[in-house]
């Protein structure tokens, strides 16, 4: 029988947790607040930028395009005018007729002195698009060092000699560091509502934890949009996730490794980061340079489509933490954190949903600052206020939409997405979303990972 006692007991069990859960997540918030204030506000030179060839490790910058991506030309010569004296650049598209040629053409006639190749054509090793387009360029690299940069992402000049020095300086912890990234920035030039309201979010919820997981260090946490690694290391894994047995330096996983063995994931560099964490027991770091990504032309469909990809892609992967997400987001947070603040401690409702989203907007504003350089500019400040809120307000309902079903769209195919993100293409069927919008064939060619 449930008498008051017994009931008052409960609900004092589970506000308490309530409460706890509210502070954990604030500490987190707060941890990825102070990461990016320490790491991104100055940005020191890397003495390898001013070294000579013989000191600075060689590095090949392999560059996966197809088509026209908004701003193109500028992102791939942020690659070209990297301060550092030992790259070299590969080009890799697909086919012969890619718009993106005439643009590649132009660059490397206008760069002679840098090292640049382009490459046309794709190896097919498994599903994914990107690691089918990568293959010319990984087999041709002259350097162990790869640097792997999405199409669509622009980069400081400073930034390779920072993300070399990053890969050489082992953790505190003494492991060697198999993988730099770099959290994305994202940027859009239009005022696309879906442009604005992916910006609102990568620039703030989703930086703020990205940075806050790997300062905490207790599990793999990397978007592809930018990756610095070995390819020594990655001629080692193979995806199982198992640690490897053998304890040799040079032991390599049993079956096909390498960058061939990531093409049936479509969150290839996510699964290749993984890799290196649990089967090579290797870290990763983050250097102080952040991935400009330009957010193109993205309208309101093409943002929700591209949430709800990535939450079923890691659904398959990361089950668990999958289902915890939505308690962290901040709406569901704010009705538990308050309401138990109200029970344990009487505090109005009203003060601390006030307090909360007040704090909350000036952290978030102040992620923006630390990894942009400078706060929000004027210009843009309420369009990038509405996307805020209108991403808070969608976080849930996405969630839900996405959580029903295994299939997702890229580039305009379909796959199923198996376990552990493994991936199958199927047929194309027109989806209840896509009777009502007109789709672009071509999409941005990205991953985002959040906990
Ligand atoms: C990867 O290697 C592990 C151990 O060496 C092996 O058990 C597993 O079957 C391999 N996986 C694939 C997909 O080749
Ligand atoms: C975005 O779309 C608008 C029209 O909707 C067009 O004028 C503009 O050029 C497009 N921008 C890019 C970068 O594609």
């Amino acid at each position: 029988m449930i008498t008051d006692s017994n009931r008052h007991v409960l609900f004092l069990i589970l506000f308490s947790l309530g409460a706890i859960w509210f502070v954990v997540i604030w500490l987190i918030w707060l941890i990825g607040t102070w990461t990016a204030r320490n790491r991104y506000r100055l940005r020191p030179r890397s003495p390898l930028a001013s070294s000579n060839s013989s000191v600075a490790p060689g590095v090949s910058i392999l560059r996966p395009l197809k088509g026209l991506d908004t701003n193109l030309y500028e992102n791939l010569e942020s690659t070209f005018t990297q301060e550092y004296p030992n790259f070299e650049i590969l080009l890799c598209v697909a086919r012969e007729d890619d718009q993106a040629l005439p643009v590649l053409k132009e660059l490397v006639a206008k760069y002679p002195r840098v090292a640049a190749k382009i490459l046309i054509g794709e190896e097919n090793v498994g599903v994914n698009p990107k690691v089918n387009n990568l293959m010319s360029g990984y087999r041709a690299a002259a350097n162990d060092i790869l640097w792997v940069v999405d199409s669509n992402v622009m980069v400081h000049p400073g930034s390779l000699a920072r993300a070399v020095d990053a890969l050489q300086t082992p953790t505190k912890s003494g492991r060697r560091v198999a993988l730099v990234h770099h959290v994305p920035f994202a940027f859009s030039t239009e005022s696309k509502v879906g442009s604005r309201i992916d910006e609102a979010f990568l620039n703030t919820n989703h930086a703020k934890m990205y940075l806050a997981i790997n300062r905490v260090a207790i599990e793999s946490c990397v978007v592809g949009k930018s990756n610095l690694y070995r390819r020594s290391d990655l001629e080692r894994v193979n995806g199982s996730l198992k640690p490897i047995r053998s304890t040799a330096p040079s032991a390599k996983q049993e079956g096909l490794c390498g960058l061939p063995a990531f093409g049936r994931f479509l969150a290839e560099d996510n699964m290749i980061a993984s890799a290196f964490w649990h089967e090579l027991g290797l870290r990763h770091d983050l250097s102080c340079d952040v991935a400009r990504n330009v957010v193109g032309n993205m309208s309101f469909y093409d943002y929700v489509q591209r949430r709800v990809r990535w939450i079923r892609v890691r659904k398959n992967m990361v089950l668990p933490a999958t289902l915890v997400e939505p308690l962290t987001e901040s709406i569901v947070l704010v009705s538990i954190g308050c309401s138990s603040m109200k029970y344990l401690f009487g505090l109005p409702r009203w003060i601390c949903i006030l307090v909360h989203f007040s704090v909350l907007l000036a952290i978030d504003l102040d992620v923006y600052a630390s990894l942009a350089g400078h706060p929000l500019p004027q210009a843009i400040r309420w369009e990038f206020l509405a996307g805020w809120v209108a991403r808070e307000v969608l976080a849930l309902p996405i969630f839900l939409l996405a959580i029903l079903g295994n299939t997702v769209e890229w580039r305009g195919k379909r796959y199923q997405v198996l376990n552990h993100g493994e991936v199958r293409q199927i047929s194309r069927q027109r989806s209840f979303f896509e009777l009502f919008s007109l789709r672009k064939e071509y999409e941005v060619l990205d991953t985002e990972v959040s906990p």
